[in-house]
């Protein structure tokens, strides 16, 4: 599989994610205590696309579970 790194901040990789999720998480607040993605505060820094790694989440757990759960970026608090 082709893996990826999706949050910059703390090096969690899409299959990482996605294993996150079939193992039962279903939105941002589990995906970040199970992987610690998205937990960072970096992300402008690090992550190549400029912003927090939070969309791309979004768009994993949507693709995964077929459900758009409501988008609430983490560190741009
Ligand atoms: S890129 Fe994921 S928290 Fe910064």
């Amino acid at each position: 599989m082709n893996d990826k790194i999706i949050c910059y901040c703390l090096n969690v990789s899409e299959s990482t994610i996605v294993q996150a999720i079939k193992n039962g998480d279903n939105s941002l607040k589990d995906i970040q205590k199970s992987t610690k993605a998205c937990t960072g505060n970096r992300c402008k820094e690090l992550n190549p696309s400029g912003k927090c790694c939070s969309e791309d989440i979004m768009k994993i757990l949507q693709r995964e579970t077929g459900v758009k759960s409501e988008s609430t970026c983490c560190c741009c608090h």
